[in-house]
């Protein structure tokens, strides 16, 4: 049984998390699909009513990072904060919704990193040992890993990093290379002795074993495995590194850093910590051992070992809650292939933003991986074809078409009015079976079969239009045709909420429509006789020529020309239609920058009413930055993204010329961030 948040009876508690992303890296489609995948459930759990908190991270520390920064001149403190910038920017476009993503690198972090360790050491799983490791003596350093090249010992490439041959696969110890040389001086180390920390896992088999084999954390797959490492025996962890190492100091001894796979799961508990304190809650109301309520981990395949063996055993050892349930996805493959820079499959989120050519891209995708996500750990296949083919069919053809059909004739014959007659109750019946099934799909992260079976009602709706024949009923039954139509209109409002957890934008639309923010419980047939708002078209079809750009292509354009041509007149008219397609906003300026290199170019964080986005406007001779923070703007918030001058503007801010000068459009008087301008 789940446990309940307050009492039998009310919301259940949740804290959900993704995988910390890596501060050294951008954000690529495989990272999307485990967050999509965490977003889908914290939205259908709140949908549902229970408390939800999202975190979520930077993993800041360890030499990758140090390494970075070190190529880039900047110290690993820049590096984190440039990534963190640019993380949460392509998060929020693909409505990635974190109650809160904060770094591996904060004070919280620190504090909770020394109080595991104290709790390892209390339990007596800690050991000192001694070890042999490369030390660079022109640089004074024991090197880590990732700081030694060689040849690989296994397949012979050269200019292999230290602890795996990306040649040919190969694991190994730094010490097994040959010819080893520093990669930060490029001489050749020499082995030196040094005391490390090591946490004892043997001694903690039987917790584990009970852990993972007494309690529903992990599918069947995955559990299989997990038991088969517990059973073969667990290797002792090392947890220290020596310094200098981007990471925190090992209290009690010297010049000992924390091992970043120590310190990146407790990202998940610091990030809380932090949430909590911003907002008033108490930490261990989620992490509390007997606090009521779920922790739901979603990662990779690759970390099962990090998740399932060492963070519950530091977890137990601090007395903190230890984790639920552990989703664990498998590896995304492009075009089905592995994704290779080489290949130009290895797809970042903003180029995938930027360059496929429809204003619903990011959209699609959630539907796109939704549709494909169970909880098992297969991959997922990304394929340009099959995406077209999946989106049309079911977003386009089926729901979209329902809804287009339905409204266009309510409009035509009802005066824009779901009329005032009874639905039919078999297909009332059958949405509220489906209800069920569907909640259950998405509680168990089978997120395919519940949009199969949203699929299902959908055609099963269009059927019901095709049959009942409402262009015919409406000349010799009206009292039918309405009938019809106040069950297609409630239909496509059940569909809607079932979609909500996976397209939320899409179904923000039709929420628009129907006046209200949808709850789960407005799946049931409840409407008659309302008064819905403007049809907006939901969606448009996608096709292969939109992704022309999408693989190995070259970077998009920057749009938006700015050309005070001659007004256009005859053909270049345009119809109400085509402006009717410009969706213009109001937006509120939150932080104003001038673009590095650009006298012209400014970069503007904006509340739009719906998490924010950056726009990039050609305003910086005419503003500075101080005095933008606050001003409400207009904007075009379904351009197209591109880069200006390398920095991504999800929009454009619209201002008037006069003379030389320039004057930002705003509306009379403040309004709420996101209002629509038409
Ligand atoms: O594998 C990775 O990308 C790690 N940065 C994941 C860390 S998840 C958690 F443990 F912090
Ligand atoms: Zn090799």
């Amino acid at each position: 049984m789940p446990s309940r948040g307050k009492g039998a009876a009310g919301p259940r508690r949740f804290l959900i998390t993704s995988a910390l992303p890596y501060a050294n890296g951008d954000i690529h489609l495989g990272h999307l699909v485990e967050a999509v995948q965490t977003d889908i459930y914290a939205r259908f759990q709140k949908l549902r009513g229970n408390e939800v908190v999202y975190v979520c991270a930077d993993d800041t520390h360890g030499t990758p990072i140090e390494l970075s920064a070190l190529k880039q001149g900047i110290s690993p403190e820049e590096l984190i904060a440039r990534t963190w910038e640019n993380h949460v920017r392509d998060y929020a476009a693909y409505s990635i919704g974190f109650d809160i993503f904060y770094s591996t690198n904060s004070p919280e972090n620190r504090a909770y990193a020394e109080r595991i360790y104290a709790g390892l050491r209390e339990r007596g799983l800690v050991v000192e040992k001694e070890i042999e490791q490369y030390y660079d003596e022109e640089e004074q350093r024991f090197l880590p890993d990732r700081f030694i090249k060689g040849t690989c010992p296994r397949c012979g490439a050269d200019d292999q990093y230290g602890d795996v041959c990306e040649s040919c696969g190969a694991t190994y110890n730094p010490t097994e290379l040959t010819n080893p040389r520093s990669v930060v001086s490029g001489k050749t180390p020499v082995l030196r002795k040094s005391t490390h920390l090591f946490v004892q896992l043997a001694r903690c088999e039987d917790f584990l074993r009970n852990y993972i084999a007494g309690r529903n954390v992990l599918a069947d797959d995955m559990r299989n495995f997990v038991s088969r490492w517990i059973e073969d025996g667990l290797r002792e962890w090392c947890i220290s590194r020596d310094g200098p190492y981007f990471g925190f100091p090992i209290p009690g001894t010297e010049n000992k850093f924390f091992y970043v796979w120590l310190d990146a799961p407790i990202g998940y508990l610091s990030s809380t910590a932090k949430w909590c304190g911003d907002n008033g809650r108490d930490v261990l109301d989620f992490w509390g051992a007997d606090a009521p309520g779920e922790l739901v981990h979603f990662i990779g395949k690759d970390i099962v070992y990090f998740h399932a063996l060492f963070w519950p055993v530091m977890l137990d050892a601090a007395g903190f809650k230890l984790p639920s349930r552990m989703f664990v996805h498998g590896f995304l493959t492009v075009q089905d292939e592995k994704m290779s820079k080489t290949r130009g499959t290895f797809i970042l989120a903003r180029e995938y933003a930027l360059r496929v050519k429809h204003p619903q891209a990011c959209e699609y995708l959630r539907f796109y991986y939704g549709a494909k996500l169970t909880n098992n750990a297969g991959d997922i296949g990304f394929n340009i074809d099959e995406f077209c083919n999946r989106i049309n069919t079911v977003l386009i053809n089926n729901i979209g078409n329902l809804h287009h059909r339905t409204f266009v004739f309510i409009d035509r014959y009802f005066d824009g009015m779901v009329p005032d007659a009874s639905w039919d109750a078999s297909i009332a019946a059958e949405v509220e079976n489906a209800a069920g099934r569907i909640a259950r799909h998405f509680e168990n992260g089978e997120y395919r079969a519940a949009i199969e079976k949203i699929h299902a009602l959908g055609s099963r709706g269009n059927k019901y239009y095709q049959d009942t024949k409402p262009w015919e009923l409406v000349k010799s039954d009206r009292e039918r045709a309405a009938e019809v139509m106040v069950t297609c209109a409630n239909l496509i409002r059940s569909l809607a909420v079932f979609l909500k957890p996976v397209v939320p934008n899409l179904v923000a639309a039709l929420e628009r429509q129907y006046g209200a923010a949808f709850a789960w419980d407005d799946y049931r047939f409840s409407l008659r006789g309302a008064k819905t708002g403007k049809t907006e078209k939901l969606v448009r079809p996608i096709a292969e020529e939109d992704f022309a750009d999408l693989l190995g292509g070259a970077a998009a354009e920057p749009v938006g020309k700015q050309d005070a041509g001659p007004r256009t007149r005859g053909d270049d008219m345009i119809s109400s239609d085509d402006f009717s397609k410009v969706d213009l906003r109001i937006g509120t300026i939150e932080r104003a920058e001038a673009v590095q290199g650009s006298d012209k170019l400014v970069r503007l964080e904006v509340n739009d009413g719906e998490g924010g986005r950056q726009l990039v406007a050609g305003i910086g001779k005419h503003y500075d930055g101080d005095s933008l923070a606050g001003k409400q703007v207009v904007f075009v918030a379904n351009l197209k993204p591109a880069r200006l001058m390398g920095v991504l503007s999800q929009g454009m801010v619209l201002a008037a010329q006069h003379g030389a000068g320039l004057s930002l459009l705003a509306p009379d008087g403040t309004v709420d961030p996101g209002a629509k301008v038409s």
